[in-house]
């Protein structure tokens, strides 16, 4: 089996860091977030899908990712419309994150 990089962007604070993983590294992208970029006050839920503070915003043409029910509703509940807004602990870490900017909100 061979795990190909995967590469993207990641914007916090006006501050842009390229993030290198593959695929299985982390067992979602907000673990990965906090474990990479030490994020205070992300992901207070621990990856619940309930706090909506792990939240991304994603630079793409097509949104193309499938959102979980937990996600839709915490989304919901905090009044996010946004089509191009995720959880990113709802998030896998695999190849639909390739060359994409993410912006931590
Ligand atoms: S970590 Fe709480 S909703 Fe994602």
């Amino acid at each position: 089996m061979t795990n190909e990089l995967i590469n993207f962007i990641v914007i916090e604070s006006g501050k842009t860091s390229p993030v290198s993983t593959f695929k299985g590294e982390y067992r979602d992208l907000m673990t990965l977030l906090k474990d990479k970029l030490f994020l205070d006050s992300f992901g207070e839920c621990g990856g619940m899908g309930r706090c909506a503070t792990c939240l991304v915003e994603i630079d793409s043409k097509e949104n193309g990712f499938i959102f979980e029910r937990n996600e839709t509703v915490t989304l919901l509940k905090h009044n996010i419309t946004e089509k191009n807004c995720r959880l990113s602990c709802q998030m896998q870490v695999d190849e639909n994150l390739e060359g994409l900017y993410l912006k931590i909100i």
